[in-house]
């Protein structure tokens, strides 16, 4: 009992904490009405906090015996916002959900804030049905991270780290939790039809962007700096060079292949950009795909690259519960449209012995299909 009020506690202490979405309900819609008192927080979390604590944390190893034939994924959901995707995501019948980040706004270095942000959508119905179904993998971007654009000298990254790998499920004694930042790797399947699914972390160890003082971009190009830290580059070519997977998904939080536009992406690290797509060339892994978000909105960028011998795709599914505004954007390598809908991505896996198709799909409300393109290896 004791136990039980010490976790009654520490749940009401976490929901009072949040900083300026406590208005948010459980099903993370905006309250109507005005913010809740004290003490009828203290009673309804008390209440609840059982339940929450249960939700909280249930560590379960990934399960990589067979390889999905169907894999989601998105990006960008905002817990004060209608968390409506769920149900079309789930109709979907993922094996995998892969979030490729923003996860959540929290914008925080407050880490019992993050969490209790976190539990706000572990916690939020239609998405726990989904996660009883279906397994999930991902990183945060920056918002989840703890604040806009974050990169490495973003004090609580430990704790942020820390949070993601809780609201993930990762076991205690998982290696993914011993070391520094959050990228992982997971191999799915059996023989020659295997898939993995390498996620890279590009906030823990990233330098700074440049501010671009003429106010025309966001940020102009930093030639030195590093996207990824010299420890995960090593892991990343070790995991290119050793993977046994007919299909490689390569998951950057930011877009690798688009290049034209001012925000957060590889090209503001131009070098490192480079160096990407020269490892990737060099190593050929087998059928790489680049799975991306942050945009708020939907795009296939698709790039030939000599010496690779099959063409380079970044597929971009952003965001699940709102938008960005303008529906323009010059990217040279897209193929199709650039969709400004609320949207979730999908591939669609079909195996020819030890040939993939893939086709990729953004679709939203109502499992609305605005993009599809399929690519046969
Ligand atoms: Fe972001």
């Amino acid at each position: 009992m004791r136990k039980l009020n010490l976790l009654a506690t520490t749940v009401c202490f976490c929901l009072l904490s949040l900083p300026a979405f406590t208005q948010i309900d459980k099903t993370g819609q905006k309250s109507a009405s005005k913010p809740a008192s004290a003490s009828e927080f203290t009673e309804k979390s008390a209440e609840e906090s059982e339940l929450s604590d249960f939700e909280a944390f249930k560590p379960k190893a990934i399960d990589t015996t067979v390889a999905p034939t169907v894999i989601a994924f998105g990006s960008c959901n905002k817990m004060d916002k209608p968390q409506t995707m769920w149900q079309v995501v789930a109709a979907n019948n993922p094996g995998l959900w892969i979030w490729l980040g923003d996860i959540i706004y929290a914008d925080t270095t407050d880490m019992r804030a993050l969490a209790a942000h976190y539990r706000l959508l572990k916690t939020q119905p239609e998405y726990k049905k989904l996660r009883n179904k279906t397994q999930v993998v991902g990183v945060y971007d920056d918002h989840d991270y703890g604040k806009n654009d974050a990169c490495k000298y973003y004090p609580m990254k430990r704790g942020s780290k820390k949070c993601l790998m809780d609201f993930l499920d990762v076991p205690l004694n998982s290696p993914i939790r011993k070391r520094d930042g959050a990228y992982q790797s997971y191999t799915f399947g059996k023989a020659n039809q295997k898939i993995k699914v390498i996620i890279l972390d590009l906030r823990y160890f990233r330098d700074s962007l440049v501010p671009d003082e003429t106010k025309k971009k966001r940020y102009i190009p930093n030639q030195v700096g590093s996207m990824m830290g010299e420890t995960q580059w090593a892991w990343l070519e070790k995991e290119l060079r050793n993977s046994q997977a007919n299909l490689n998904i390569l998951c950057s939080s930011v877009q690798v292949i688009a290049d034209d536009h001012g925000y957060e992406k590889w090209g503001n690290f131009p070098n490192e950009r480079k160096r990407l797509l020269k490892l990737i060339t060099a190593v050929q892994p087998k059928n790489l795909l680049i799975l991306s978000g942050d945009r708020h909105m939907a795009e296939i960028s698709k790039m030939q690259i000599e010496g690779l011998p099959y063409p380079l795709y970044d597929f971009t599914s952003s965001g699940m519960t709102h938008i960005r505004s303008g529906t323009s954007e010059t990217n040279r390598y897209r193929v199709g449209e650039m969709i400004v809908q609320k949207n979730f991505g999908v591939l669609k896996i079909r195996w020819e012995g030890e040939r993939p198709t893939v086709t990729m799909e953004a679709r939203g409300h109502g499992n609305e299909l605005f993009l599809s393109e399929t690519v046969r290896y």
